[in-house]
C-alpha cells in the first residue's frame, strides 16, 4: 500500500554545511529537501578564523552556479553562528541533513540532540543515495589535490574550480 503523503507540507528548512566544496551528494539532499519543504535555505556555515580550501564567498558562488535557478531554493552564508540562531533568524523549524553511514549518524546525533535541547530545532535525516556513499568534500579535496579524477562526483563548476586551484 502506498504511504499517504498528502498531509500538510512543512514550510521552510535549512540544509546546513561547510560545502567546501559542494558535491553531487549534497545536491541530491537539497533536491530531496525541496520535495518535502516549500522553501530550502542552503546555509554555508563557516568559521572566519579558519581558512578552508574555498572561501565562504567561493563556496556560495559554486553552490549557486550548481543549483541554478530553482524556485524555493536559496543559498546564504553565516560566519561564526550557531545553527539554532541561523534557523531562528530564517524562520526555519527544521534542518535536513544527509546520512551516508553509521559514522555520519554518530557525528550528527549529538548535534541534532544539542540543537533540539537549545531551541527545539528538529533535524530530519535523509538517507543518502548509495551512489554518493563514498563522496565527501574532504575526500574530493584530497583526491583532486593529488591529481585524481573527481568527475562525476562534483558539479562541473566545482571540477573547474578544483583544477584552477591545482594550477
Ligand atoms: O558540512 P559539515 O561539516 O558536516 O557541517 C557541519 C555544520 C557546519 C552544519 C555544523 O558544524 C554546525 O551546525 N555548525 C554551526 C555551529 C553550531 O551550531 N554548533 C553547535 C552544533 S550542536
Amino acid at each position: 500500500m502506498d504511504a499517504d503523503l498528502s498531509g500538510p507540507r512543512l514550510r521552510r528548512c535549512v540544509c546546513p554545511g561547510s560545502y567546501d566544496p559542494v558535491t553531487l551528494g549534497h545536491l541530491d539532499i537539497v533536491a530531496r529537501a525541496g520535495e518535502l519543504f516549500d522553501e530550502v535555505v542552503v546555509a554555508v556555515l563557516y568559521n572566519p578564523d579558519k581558512s578552508g580550501t574555498f572561501s565562504a564567498d567561493e563556496r556560495v558562488e559554486l553552490l549557486r552556479a550548481s543549483l541554478g535557478d530553482r524556485p524555493g531554493v536559496r543559498v546564504e552564508q553565516f560566519a561564526a553562528r550557531l545553527l539554532v540562531d541561523v534557523c531562528d533568524e530564517l524562520g526555519a523549524g527544521h534542518v535536513v541533513k544527509g546520512l551516508r553511514s553509521g559514522a555520519d549518524l554518530e557525528y550528527e546525533r549529538p548535534m541534532a540532540l544539542m540543537n533540539r535541547h537549545l531551541t527545539g530545532l528538529e533535524t530530519i535525516f535523509v538517507v543518502a543515495d548509495p551512489q554518493w556513499q563514498h563522496v565527501s568534500s574532504t575526500l574530493v579535496r584530497q583526491v583532486s589535490a593529488y591529481g585524481g579524477d573527481v568527475s562525476g562526483l562534483v558539479p562541473e563548476v566545482v571540477l573547474e574550480a578544483l583544477a584552477k586551484r591545482r594550477g
